[in-house]
């Protein structure tokens, strides 16, 4: 029996440079898609897979997150005077999601040491990562995919997909033996995070959710400064494969870079299409573009 992942860490603490301006006095992750912030995606991703505790790592100027998971008294008084039930519902019930722990990581030392950052309150268990730049339009949610993987395996899981030419070099990178009985997984033998295009191991890159034991606390803890020099996850995760099984998932659905602006434009295109009140006008404007 393994153990039920219970808890999901967010790291939520960068700067957010790709963004810029916007991110200036905005946290990246409140950037809204149609009209949810990015962060609630996730956060609802997290739920929809059965984690019950939600751990955002935060930094400075990024109280918004918490109020957006806050109750917030005036604004449920206002919608309850005026008579607007569904939007008060709304917001009543995003306060109720989860329970959310917020936890600052001070300095921007890279997301090994953002993970790292959770370890007390994640404590002995296996829980998941969640970077909440990246978007997983699925049928199942994609952090349910794996935790339902995790639950025959009991081995840390990164979401993987294939990308093309010199993209590698944005991600971490995977070197995999394929496994017989189930296509999507493959057991990891090395990784490397940001490779040069041509020293890229393959043209596997993990995308922004992992399920990870607690032995990953540990190579954390004794990480040295990788790529860009900051404190890398992905070295972290190397370093455990010296005394466990990781696996690489790859997942069903649609990722959305939502960190990076065409991809952020793209994601709200394709999320407002689909979106029964406003894809339909927004299709019929779409065409009126002279493209
Ligand atoms: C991070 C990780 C990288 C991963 C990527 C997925 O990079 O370090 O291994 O492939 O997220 O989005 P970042 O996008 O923060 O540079």
């Amino acid at each position: 029996m393994t153990k039920p992942i219970r808890k999901a860490v967010f790291p939520a603490a960068g700067m957010g440079t790709r963004f810029l301006p916007a991110t200036k006095s905005t946290p990246k992750e409140m950037l809204p898609l149609v009209d949810k912030p990015l962060i609630q995606y996730g956060v609802e991703e997290a739920v929809a897979a059965g984690c019950t505790e939600i751990i955002i790592v935060t930094g400075r100027g990024k109280t918004t997150m918490e109020d957006h998971f806050d109750r917030s008294p005036e604004l449920e008084a206002t919608l309850g005077r005026r008579g607007k039930t569904k939007l008060l519902e709304t917001a009543v019930a995003l306060s109720k999601l989860a329970r959310i722990t917020y936890v600052r990581q001070p300095e921007a030392l890279g997301l090994g040491h953002a993970v790292l950052m959770a370890k007390e309150i994640v404590g002995d268990e296996p829980f998941a990562v969640i970077l909440p730049d990246d978007i997983v339009d699925a049928v199942v949610p994609c952090m349910k995919q794996m935790v339902d993987v995790f639950a025959k395996t009991g081995c840390s899981i990164l979401g993987s997909e294939v990308v093309e030419g010199d993209a590698i070099e944005a991600y971490g990178c995977l070197a995999c033996k394929p496994m017989g009985n189930d296509p999507r997984l493959c057991e990891v033998s090395d990784l490397v995070e940001k490779p040069k295009p041509r020293e890229a191991p393959s043209q596997n890159a993990i995308i922004g959710r992992y399920i990870l034991t607690p032995g990953i606390f540990k190579c954390l803890e004794e990480l040295k400064p990788g790529a860009g020099g900051e404190l890398q996850l992905t070295d972290a995760i190397k370093a455990l494969l010296a005394s466990e099984k990781v696996f690489g998932f790859t997942y069903e659905g649609v990722r959305h870079d939502a960190g990076d602006k065409l991809g952020f434009l793209k994601a709200n295109v394709e999320f407002g299409l689909k979106r029964e009140d406003l894809g339909p006008p927004l299709r019929a404007w779409l065409k009126t573009l002279n493209l």
